[in-house]
């Protein structure tokens, strides 16, 4: 717990006014570009669930498929991505999700999922929590179970926990 919390928040750069004044971002870039954070920080999440404990990863487009590329090939496991509107080659589901200024839609094949399969859902950052929601939609909406929602990094201050509420969120850190 405390010693994954120490590795990603040394291994992130506070960036003020990205992308827009006032906001100052957290770059996890660092994190994944260190061999030896990167396999303790994912190896560290695989740990905390268990072998057996989920049956596949999904994770979202862009910074959540390193993420869950990486568990996934930790845990032996597949991985699915969920990925911004108009990517995908196949018929896929839809969910729409509000952002700062605007709207966003995910998308996943609508056969993704084995039905009951269970899946755990990663990102590199929870920040509002609207695009946890949208892909957790999605993902039961395709036939899977959420097993749960890990992140990195969780900006505390947005509350986007409190929309997840019925979840099981993890974050390696809260800022
Ligand atoms: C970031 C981050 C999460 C999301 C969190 O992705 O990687 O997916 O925002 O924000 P929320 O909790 O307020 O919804 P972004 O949309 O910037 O896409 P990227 O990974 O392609 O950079
Ligand atoms: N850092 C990384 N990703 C994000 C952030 C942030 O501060 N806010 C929303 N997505």
């Amino acid at each position: 717990g405390a010693e994954l919390a120490a590795l990603v928040a040394g291994a992130s750069i506070d960036v003020p006014d990205f992308p827009k004044p006032g906001v100052v971002f957290k770059d996890l870039m660092p994190l994944f570009a260190d061999a030896e954070v990167f396999r303790r920080v994912i190896d560290g999440i695989a740990a905390h669930h268990g072998p057996g404990s989920f049956d596949v990863v999904a994770g979202v487009e862009a910074r959540g498929f390193v993420v869950a590329a990486a568990l996934a090939y930790a845990a032996g496991t597949g991985v699915v991505p969920i990925r911004k509107a108009g990517k995908l080659p196949r018929k896929a589901l839809s969910a729409s999700y509000a952002l700062e200024y605007g709207e966003a839609t995910l998308e996943v094949h609508e056969d993704a999922f084995v039905a009951g399969q269970r899946v755990l859902v990663v990102d590199d950052v929870l920040a509002t929590g609207g695009t946890a929601a949208a892909a957790m939609d999605l993902v039961e909406r395709a036939g899977g179970t959420v097993s749960g929602f890990t992140v990195l990094l969780e900006l505390g201050f947005l509350n986007g926990r409190a929309r997840l509420s019925s979840r099981a969120v993890r974050s390696l850190l809260t800022v």
